[in-house]
């Protein structure tokens, strides 16, 4: 499979009552974009479970200097979650090869306390993994979450992540000890 056929390419992706749209500088959150990234970083499960980096708008900009070029490069398809209503920031879900000549991705995500409760999680993670199967012909998706974080586990399981094994201090937090993860994963030919 060429690196062109494995290219994430900026798309918009409707979920009903919200829409997934493309991380970037021409992404108009109302209130600002940055400002809004801003906010996300400062909610204290955000930065216990996903830190994002996003204290200050300097580095929210930076942020989205970042997703520019990894949409531009075919790299990452990161997305925002944002309410179909009125355009306000939901969350985020976002869909990176780790290898991708493999065709082997890993997904994640993270949602405002606002959105928390009603399944969006496991909605746009699920609408993200077919986008990259069937657009990007992902071959296999990875989730990898931190051992405790209980909530990102059930979310996993239902988006069709299934539990493949506990992966011993695998991963460290700025600042902190490394934890174990949870590693689940799903194949292009699971059911939806
Ligand atoms: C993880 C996260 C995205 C889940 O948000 P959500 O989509 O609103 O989750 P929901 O409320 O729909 O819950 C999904 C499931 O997890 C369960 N759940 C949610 N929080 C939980 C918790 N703290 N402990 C145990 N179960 C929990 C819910 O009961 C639900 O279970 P069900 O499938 O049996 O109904 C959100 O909590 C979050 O943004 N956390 C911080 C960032 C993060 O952890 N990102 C993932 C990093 S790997």
């Amino acid at each position: 499979m060429s690196t062109e056929q494995r290219t994430f390419r900026r798309s918009v992706l409707d979920l009903g009552d919200a829409v997934l749209r493309p991380w970037g500088h021409a992404l108009d959150l109302p209130g600002g974009t940055a400002l809004a990234l801003v906010a996300a970083a400062a909610d204290p499960v955000i930065d216990r479970w996903n830190p994002l980096g996003t204290a200050d708008p300097a580095a929210a900009r930076a942020y989205l200097d970042r997703c520019d070029a990894a949409w531009t490069e075919g790299r990452t398809g990161a997305f925002a979650i944002t309410d179909a209503a009125d355009g306000t920031l939901c969350g985020n879900v976002a869909l990176y090869w780790r290898d991708r000549e493999d065709g082997l991705a890993m997904i994640g995500y993270w949602l405002l306390p606002t959105a928390r409760g009603r399944g969006l999680a496991a909605r746009a993670a699920t609408a993200v993994a077919r986008w990259g199967v069937e657009t990007a012909a992902a071959r296999r998706l990875e989730l990898a979450h931190a051992v405790g974080n209980d909530g990102s586990c059930r979310v996993a399981e239902r988006a069709g992540f299934r539990y493949e094994g506990t992966l011993r201090a695998s991963f460290r937090y700025p600042g902190r000890d490394y934890n174990d993860e949870h590693l689940h994963a799903r194949l292009a030919g699971d059911a939806w």
